[in-house]
């Protein structure tokens, strides 16, 4: 009878544990990982889901053997309670002594990849992030302050991010870096992330902030370190040389403007915002020559809102940009390629 039991336990134990294990591995959970930080988290995650597995498997089995075994009978009027059981130390003692070995583990071990995940090593990539309503933009302190709203890093290179927040709260998460930050108005904060793997990633602010919060995103792309250097070079040569349409195209590409609007020049397609196709209409219409309109539309967007789109949509994106930025944005805007 006794022996009956504990077969009939065990084959419920084993029942339950792989129904549990298939639930953990096949569906896609996570995303793949892309940092450093990621694979550890990753690792506490699975440690923390082994647990659980076990721990489900145990109780699974005990709740299906009680079911089987010791339902009431047949023509029980089920007035009669059984009789009554009381204390039981040793099972106490095991039932206290496991789950806390188990959570202390689990404490230790996540305080382990913490405090592991905050190192930024000696030689830090560093990137200033700005966050607003409804918008990301990036700058690089050690690269001559270079600006853009596409992050690109270099692989194996650990960052460390500077997050400030111009209005709201605002919160930075990459799922395949796995950890969030958010950003705070008036509080500097920061995040330490090792990409691992080159691609193409998105950003996705995870703290509603407005009504475009669902479409505040942007883009990490991990690139090779060559590659990375030479896009940084291109990019500062660019800004620091000043003038020409390709400089002009490289700010309006790198702003993310084509996300929102139309202009042919730079292959951009969006149509959240005006087309700037009709930039000259536009201007016309509100009574300004073309470049000072374009600039004004650019620092000061709701000065003039074109009909049949509202106010207070446009990022203020130009604060990340130097004057030259600025100047070579209006000068491709007016001008096109030409
Ligand atoms: Cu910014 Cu949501």
């Amino acid at each position: 009878m006794r022996r009956g039991i504990v077969w009939q336990l065990l084959l419920f134990a084993v029942i339950a544990g792989l129904i549990a294990t298939g639930m953990a591995i096949f569906p896609n959970w996570l995303p793949d990982t892309a940092s450093e930080q990621a694979d550890r988290i990753g690792d506490v995650f699975w440690f923390v889901t082994i647990i659980c597995a076990a721990i489900f498997s145990i109780v699974a089995a005990a709740l299906v053997v009680s079911l089987l075994r010791f339902r009431a009978p047949r023509g029980d009027n089920f007035e009669t309670d059984g009789s009554p059981i009381h204390g039981h130390t040793g099972l106490e003692i095991v039932w206290t002594a496991v789950p806390f070995v188990l959570v202390t583990a689990i404490g230790i071990y996540s305080a382990v990849v913490l405090a592991e995940n905050d190192k930024v090593g000696d030689n830090p990539l560093r990137v200033d992030v700005t966050s607003q309503q409804f918008a990301w933009s990036f700058k690089y302190p050690q690269q001559q302050n270079l600006a853009t709203t596409v992050l690109r890093l270099p692989v194996d290179r650990t960052v460390r991010f500077h997050f400030t927040a111009l209005d709201v709260l605002h919160s930075f998460w990459v799922p395949e870096f796995s950890q969030k930050q958010d950003t705070v108005p008036g509080i500097d904060t920061y995040l330490t992330v090792t990409p691992n793997r080159t691609g193409t990633f998105p950003i996705v602010c995870t703290e509603l902030c407005g009504l475009g919060h669902a479409i505040m995103r942007s883009t990490v792309i991990v690139m090779e370190k060559g590659a990375w250097q030479r896009w940084v070079q291109t990019q500062t040569r660019q800004a620091g040389g000043g003038g020409g349409a390709n400089a002009g195209k490289a700010v309006f590409t790198e702003a993310g403007c084509a996300a929102c609007h139309t202009f042919e020049p730079g292959g951009a397609t969006g149509k959240v915002g005006p087309d700037l196709d009709k930039l000259a209409e536009y201007a016309q219409k509100a009574g300004q020559p073309l470049e000072d309109f374009t600039h004004e539309s650019i620092v000061d967007p709701d000065a003039y809102v074109e009909q049949g789109f509202a106010p207070n949509v446009m990022p203020k994106t130009y604060k990340s940009l130097s004057d030259q930025q600025l100047t070579a944005l209006v000068e491709f805007l007016t001008k096109g390629g030409s």
